[in-house]
């Protein structure tokens, strides 16, 4: 199995050594286990992306143990799979315990049949354990199991059991901040993602498939180097771009319909994330043209606002007031756009929030709101979507005729810089008239 990317090991160390000063614990981390979907065929393997993050091991069902020491630095032990000839022949390679220490930058290293054993031994003096419990039944069972033999022992002192304390929040917290060589992935990532974008817009046209566009857009990611999508794409046609996770992308395209790509390619083990809304023959009607015009502006004017300080509640408000005004002009709502809004009454046709935290995972880890509940301020290095939709269903009897059936959603990927953000896919065409040009092109 060759390594998910070929980073320098002490850029792990260095990445454990901040989550270890954080949590101030020893840390067990579960890399993924294989899960059989039929018979002796497993799902696709991707491993964890905490377990990514820290080790950079590729191999399932391994063990990650750092044992903060004295001198402030930490010992490593990683638990792998064995190497074994024969299932190698059919599996391909193991890195093996000697690979995990020479690549991986563990100091120690064994088979992990030997995880328990091992285990029971170095966890003697554990008076606080950096473990997630509650994610495998008879994982925790083991666990406390050992635990529990062990205040067996100390029955006066009552301290067999350490204090658990969920690591995710201190490894989540360091993942929000990309580093300059995370940066770079997502870049390469967004760039795939771009290039793919375009292929499909460019070929699109009616009587094609929506999983025809799948392929090419997939294909395209594929050649790049990607080694899979970040998420299941979204080619959604006319009415379906509505529905708002529409992954089925079995329908003839038709002359006249949008076409919503929700699609994403994964890179260096961080993934893109970009939505386009295009028309299928090259030319937005009037009525798509005013709806679009709305939600480009939105998405426009919220990418304005991203920089450090600014909020996930501050880009919201934008994109609900913004959308809401947009609304009333569409004749779907009437009142005051700034009441309607306070009132919630842009729900029905923009449902979801404006964007999301990306990184290693498409939803990446991180809060939208500190420990005390206040918005959490951005910071440089963070890297958030931006993503307003409109979405105006054919049988919603609220909605002025022409629009009926159309959904507009216009996604990009944004860096918060120190002086404001950069665009990760600006390479896309998102007005209408580059769209235009280049679906004629
Ligand atoms: N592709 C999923 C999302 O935009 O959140
Ligand atoms: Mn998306
Ligand atoms: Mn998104």
């Amino acid at each position: 199995m060759s390594k998910l990317h070929s980073l320098d090991p002490e850029i792990w160390k260095e990445r454990r050594r901040n989550v270890l000063k954080k949590l101030r614990a020893p840390l067990l981390l579960r890399g993924a286990t294989q899960t059989l979907r039929n018979g002796d065929v497993h799902y696709s393997f991707r491993q964890d992306s905490n377990f990514s993050y820290l080790c950079g091991f590729p191999e399932p069902d391994s063990l990650l143990l750092a044992i903060p020491e004295k001198t402030g630095d930490h010992k490593t032990i990683l638990f792998v799979p064995p190497k074994n000839p024969s299932l190698e022949v059919w599996n391909g390679k193991r890195e093996g315990v000697k690979g995990a220490i020479r690549n991986y930058g563990a100091d120690e290293a064994y088979p992990v049949q030997e995880f328990w054993k091992i285990f029971q031994e170095r966890s003697k003096g554990f008076d606080e354990l950096g473990f997630a419990l509650g994610m495998n039944k008879e994982f925790d069972d083991k666990l406390l199991q050992i635990f529990g033999q062990r205040l067996k022992g100390r029955p006066r002192d009552n301290r067999g059991l350490p204090t658990f304390i969920d690591p995710r929040p201190p490894i989540n917290e360091c993942r929000w901040i990309k580093s300059s060589y995370e940066i770079e992935q997502m870049q390469r990532a967004c760039d795939i993602t771009a290039q793919g974008h375009k292929v499909a817009m460019a070929l699109s046209r009616p009587g094609l498939y929506e999983y025809e566009v799948q392929a090419e857009i997939e294909a395209v990611f594929r050649r790049a180097g990607s080694p899979r999508v970040g998420y299941d794409s979204i080619i959604a046609s006319g009415n379906n771009a509505n529905t708002l996770h529409y992954i089925q992308n079995n329908r003839k395209m038709r002359r006249g319909q949008l076409l919503l790509i929700d699609a994403g390619a994964e890179f260096g083990g961080y993934s893109g994330d970009v939505t386009r809304t295009f028309p299928v023959d090259g030319r937005f009607t009037e009525a798509q043209k005013t709806v679009y015009r709305i939600v480009l502006r939105c998405q426009k004017k919220c990418i304005r606002a991203v920089r450090p300080g600014c909020t996930f509640e501050k880009l919201n408000k934008i994109a609900q007031l913004e959308l809401t005004k947009g609304l009333v002009e569409l004749g779907i709502l009437k009142g005051d756009y700034k009441t309607l809004r306070e009132k919630g009454a842009f729900k029905p046709w923009f449902m979801h929030g404006l964007g999301h935290w990306l990184g290693m995972d498409v939803h990446d880890v991180g809060p939208e709101t500190t420990k005390e509940g206040k918005p959490l301020p951005f910071r440089s290095g963070m890297v958030l979507t931006v993503e307003p939709g409109l979405y105006l269903p054919a049988n919603d009897k609220r909605i002025p005729k022409e629009y009926r059936g159309i959904g507009i959603r216009i996604e990009d990927d944004v860096l918060v810089t120190r002086s404001g953000n950069r665009v990760l896919t600006a390479d896309i065409p998102k007005e209408i008239q580059d769209i235009e040009e280049f679906c004629n092109s």
